[in-house]
């Protein structure tokens, strides 16, 4: 089943045009959301998010934000997954190439259910980084299709057997090719303020709450390259690696190389919040 429009469909319904902006100009953008025990996470968050975005890229939702919710909540239910992700993303739709946005928009909106695990492993032991050169554009705040950079420089890391790309814009380290950073000194936690570098991670901002809650000092504040270099921890966040211990950056131990205790609290007080189901 598949969210086409305002409609779930057999997979096999959907029709997608080849002159759809998406598909050769990237114009559109995207939410991918987390299913926990059936039923997805912090969906408000995610859903003003995405009605953020769509208005930065100025595509119009053909009906109600909450009509879409609706629709994501419906498709989530009858993918019958406990553990998942659902994506959603919305295109300013089929048009003669050219530019300029059409005279008269079709805004195309698709979503589907996939199944994920929580990466237990990782979690527990921690996942390597490299560093490399911030190449995407300087509006990274909205969550647009156009992810080449973001691509080319994961399947890198990947490559050499890292997990994931952590970008360095001009010194200053922004976020990681789909999760934010966070470093932590002398036990407190530091990371890019949420401006255009960076996107305001769903996650970020949870963790970022949760850690006031334990009493963590955190720092909404740009932080250089050598400061990634000499933290004591390091992890990412997102809605897929959730509080992910980042143990070696370019090949160097983190700390002495095991996830560190003010990761382990914040990743406890992320899974006491997750529904019980999913824990
Ligand atoms: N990525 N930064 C970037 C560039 C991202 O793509 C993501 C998420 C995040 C973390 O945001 P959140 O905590 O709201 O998931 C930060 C999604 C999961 C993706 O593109 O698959």
């Amino acid at each position: 089943m598949m969210l086409f429009g305002n409609q779930l469909v057999p997979d096999e319904e959907v029709r997608i045009s080849p002159l759809d902006r998406g598909y050769y100009f990237g114009d559109g953008v995207y939410e991918v959301f987390r299913i926990y025990d059936g039923r997805l996470f912090e969906v408000e968050k995610h859903m003003a998010r995405f009605n953020r975005s769509m208005a930065e890229v100025r595509i119009g939702l053909p009906y109600p934000l909450e009509e879409l919710e609706n629709l994501l909540n419906r498709l989530t239910e009858a993918a019958g997954i406990p553990e998942g992700l659902t994506y959603v993303q919305i295109t300013r739709g089929a048009a003669p190439r050219s530019h300029p946005f059409p005279a008269a928009e079709e805004p195309v909106v698709t979503g589907w259910c996939s199944p994920f695990s929580r990466p237990l492993k990782d979690l527990e032991n921690g996942i390597s980084a490299i560093v490399r050169e911030d190449i995407r554009w300087h509006r990274c705040d909205i969550k647009s299709l156009n992810l080449l950079p973001n691509v080319l420089l994961k399947q890198e890391a990947l490559d050499g057997g890292a997990g994931e790309v952590i970008f360095n814009r001009g010194g200053v380290i922004t976020e990681a090719s789909a999760s934010n950073v966070m470093i932590v000194k002398d036990g407190v936690v530091k990371t890019h303020p949420a401006d255009h570098h960076i996107l305001r991670g769903v996650t970020r901002s949870l963790v970022l709450r949760l850690a006031e809650g334990l009493g963590i000092a955190v720092r909404e504040e740009a932080f250089r390259a050598e400061e990634l270099a000499s933290a004591d921890e390091v992890f990412i966040t997102s809605t897929g690696s959730e509080v992910m211990p980042v143990v070696l950056v370019d090949g160097r131990p983190v700390g002495d190389g095991k996830p560190g205790p003010v990761t382990r609290r914040l990743q406890q007080a992320f899974e006491a919040a997750i529904p019980a189901g999913s824990r």
